[in-house]
């Protein structure tokens, strides 16, 4: 089977990495890929936004099945464009999609699929959000509708830090919807899930650490480091989730006429009246993918092109015994204004089977390898227990050297923070 891969980030680098394995694997095009998709397949130099060219390479090439990484070229529709051209994607369509690019939408299906979520209210205007915060006189979580890479949210304290962050979401995402929701307060989980349009199959679930220091503070990035799966969801709840937050949104989805076929990632918070859906994505998280897919056992290349015809076998997917620890190594300056160039050493040296490098901002410059991005590396410890598995991710992570390198130390802590 021939594979057009699309992203350049590190949860590429850990589908390029998976779907490699696969006996069934022919060419794997990444598109553009990065350092480390180049180990497992071909880098093509292309834009992603040439929708055209990407079906005319995808012809040429005899591609198979087309495995969409980000969210961008999914909210623009690459999907519904391969589909038309009669090649199958793993990924959803723009509608499908909207679960993730329309926070509002995401609402709509939620409440006409009875998920259990935080109640919401949805303005066209910053004025008519303020006016209504204020005659409420109670903070309110502030969200833009759309695609904000992680700034589109807000959670104020006060009714002034919720008329100020009204006031910063309306001013950096102009002519956006605002959303204002009602807190909700408990431990957050991801659980992700790989769908045909009916039916799913869910990862083990994960913890994203998004803040940028340790303990949970300091400025949202796109993800410090993933902890797979947690302890504190047990089998019983995770079934609870599954039906309860991600089923009825596939069957809404389905029944509408628009069946989603790709990951649906649930942000969960685990309230005190049971788990609540705070958002859906509609791709693997990043770095959530480089904790997911290494406890994959099986086939993923067969999943991704079962999710794509609507032809999943949930059995022939299992899941490998054991923790996974993913640590991101960033650049000096990350997340505000990373640094780029800085040479890395240390990276052939870690590579034993029980971890794993996974490139995200690195580029192959004339002296080697060096930073490109303001996540650098992730390092995944794979281990019995979730400490063999942190002790694995760190120890390798000292070894990898570059100016300015910075990541949290507390991912993977016992308990999970
Ligand atoms: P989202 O992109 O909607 O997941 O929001 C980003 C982060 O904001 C989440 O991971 C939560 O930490 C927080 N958040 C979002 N919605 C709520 C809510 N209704 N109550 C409390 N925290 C929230
Ligand atoms: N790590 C968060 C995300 O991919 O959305």
């Amino acid at each position: 089977m021939n594979v057009l891969l699309i992203g350049s980030g590190g949860r590429e680098h850990a589908l390029a990495w998976k779907i490699a394995q696969s006996p069934q694997i022919g060419k794997l095009l990444c598109v553009p890929g990065n350092t480390g998709t180049a180990h497992h397949g071909q880098n093509v130099p292309f834009p992603l936004d040439d929708f055209a060219a990407l079906i005319d390479l995808a012809q040429r090439e005899a591609i198979d099945l087309v495995v969409v990484g980000p969210e961008q070229p999914l909210a623009d529709g690459i999907a519904d464009r391969f589909a038309a051209a009669g090649i199958p994607v793993f990924g959803p369509s723009a509608e499908a999609a909207r679960l993730e690019s329309s926070k509002a939408y995401a609402k709509e299906i939620m409440a006409e699929a009875r998920v259990p979520t935080a109640a919401a209210h949805v303005f066209a205007t910053a004025a008519a959000a303020a006016d209504f915060v204020r005659s409420s006189g109670a903070a309110w979580v502030v969200k833009a509708d759309g695609l904000a890479q992680g700034k589109g949210v807000v959670v104020p304290d006060s009714v002034e830090e919720t008329l100020a962050a009204i006031a910063q979401l309306s001013g950096d995402l102009p002519g956006q919807q605002l959303l204002l929701e009602e807190r909700l307060i408990g431990r957050e989980v991801s659980v992700l899930a790989l769908c045909d349009g009916r039916r799913l199959v869910a990862l083990p679930p994960a913890r994203d650490h998004k803040r940028l220091g340790d303990g949970d503070v300091g400025p949202n990035t796109g993800g410090m480091g993933v902890v797979a799966p947690v302890d504190d969801v047990t089998p019983g709840q995770l079934d609870q989730i599954v039906s309860s937050c991600l089923q009825p949104a596939i069957d809404a989805m389905a029944a509408r006429g628009t069946p989603f076929h790709g990951v649906l990632y649930a942000g969960i918070m685990l309230t005190e009246t049971g788990p609540k859906v705070l958002e859906y994505n509609a791709r693997f998280g990043d770095p959530e993918a480089q904790a997911l897919l290494p406890l994959i056992e099986g086939d993923l290349l067969e999943a991704l092109y079962g999710c794509a015809t609507g032809n999943l076998q949930p059995e022939k997917l299992r899941r490998r015994k054991g923790y996974a620890v993913c640590v991101v190594l960033c650049a000096a300056g990350y997340p505000e204004r990373p640094r780029k160039g800085d040479a890395i050493r240390g990276v052939e040296a870690v590579d034993d089977n029980k971890v794993l490098i996974f490139h995200a901002g690195t580029a192959l410059g004339a002296t080697g390898l060096c930073t490109a991005g303001g996540r650098v590396i992730g390092v995944t410890g794979l281990g019995g227990t979730l400490r063999q598995a942190r002790e694995r991710a760190y120890e390798s992570a000292a070894g990898i050297r570059f100016e300015g390198k910075h990541h949290r130390m507390d991912i993977g802590k016992e308990p999970t923070p």
